[in-house]
């Protein structure tokens, strides 16, 4: 039997790329950027399975333009890039890296958290811009965490993983989900009522047709004047010109971003916000995580290309299992 050709569109570790290489041919796309659309269907037209590093495009036309593509690997959670209905449509299984970035990314969202409560970012542009004339008792004042309120918006194992540290930060936890979750002890909250009652906001919710602008205008209008909004998710679930807006009219106190709505393009209105955290879609970038991540990405990948079930696959019902299905 000829070995698979795999196409992994970005570099990944190489304990991830070497189990790869055992198996099959694997092409390597490029290090220092994603590739282009059609750089990505020239490397595709033969190859039996993708692993998706970053955020390619996967729709009907590119799985067309590979006719003999049996597995989509993801490098990562959220696959709203990846048209799922048409890769079952044509047979192929689609994964993704589900539990591998839990803390990693719940870590970042306090990280922005912290940092746009307490204006580190900003404190440390004006240290470095030679600003900084010493200690004042009125310097710099950002906002105490004790006996506030934190919301989160989308209470699945990342936004779950960022409330059990809220206690140790002396925060109440809410959250809204359509299904309730036991570990919160309460029933979720309607949207507008915890986007009023929170002090601080974390979106963790997938992306998807109804997430889409979920806070637009109105919502951050409902918002406390005094409080932040972080975003751990994904970027168009944010209205990111009404937030710009917002932040520059003091509408709202702050935000920590580590996503966009057009990566890697921000809204020129954010970066002159100084109560903005920018990070760079970060979440889950450790050196642990990112290892975890390739490892399963690339069992994923050749579970699929065995004919067996992958162990995260997200549409089982693409193919039946079997050597080599078609
Ligand atoms: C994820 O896992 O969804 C990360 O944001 C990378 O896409």
């Amino acid at each position: 039997m000829a070995r698979p050709r795999i196409l992994v569109t970005r570099p990944i570790t190489e304990d991830a790329l070497a189990l790869l290489r055992a198996d099959g041919d694997v092409t390597v796309g490029p290090g220092d950027r994603e590739a282009t659309r059609q750089e990505t269907l020239d490397s595709l037209r033969d190859a039996d399975g993708i692993l998706i590093v970053g955020h390619t495009k996967v729709d009907g036309a590119l799985l067309d333009a590979a006719p003999k593509l049996r597995m989509v690997a993801n490098f990562g959670v959220g696959v709203d890039h990846i048209d799922v209905a048409a890769a079952t449509a044509r047979k192929v299984w689609v994964s993704n890296t589900a539990g591998s970035l839990t803390e990693t990314t719940a870590e970042l969202g306090w990280a922005l958290i912290l940092s746009t409560v307490r204006r580190v970012a900003e404190g440390d542009r004006l240290v470095r811009a030679g600003q900084w004339k010493g200690f004042g008792a009125f310097f710099f004042l950002g906002t105490e965490l004790p006996g506030k309120t934190l919301g989160i918006v989308g209470a699945g194992r990342i936004g779950q993983a960022v409330a059990r540290k809220a206690p140790a930060f002396g925060m109440k936890a809410i959250y809204w989900s359509r299904t309730p979750k036991p570990d919160f002890g309460a029933p979720p909250r309607e949207l507008d009522a915890l986007l009023r009652e929170s002090d601080v906001v974390v979106l963790t919710v997938s992306l998807n047709a109804e997430t889409r602008h979920l806070i637009g205008a109105r919502e951050i209008g409902l918002m406390k004047k005094s409080a932040f909004l972080v975003n751990i998710a994904r970027g168009p679930v944010v209205d990111e010109a009404a937030l710009a807006g917002a932040l520059v009219e003091g509408r709202l106190a702050g935000a920590g971003l580590d996503v966009y709505e057009k990566e890697p393009e921000i809204h020129p209105d954010l970066l002159r916000c100084p109560n903005a955290v920018l990070a760079p879609h970060i979440g889950s970038a450790t050196v642990e995580t990112r290892r975890r991540m390739g490892l399963l990405a690339a069992q994923n990948l050749l579970a699929g290309l065995r004919g067996e079930l992958p162990p995260l696959v997200l549409n089982p019902a693409a193919r039946d299992p079997g050597p080599r299905a078609s």
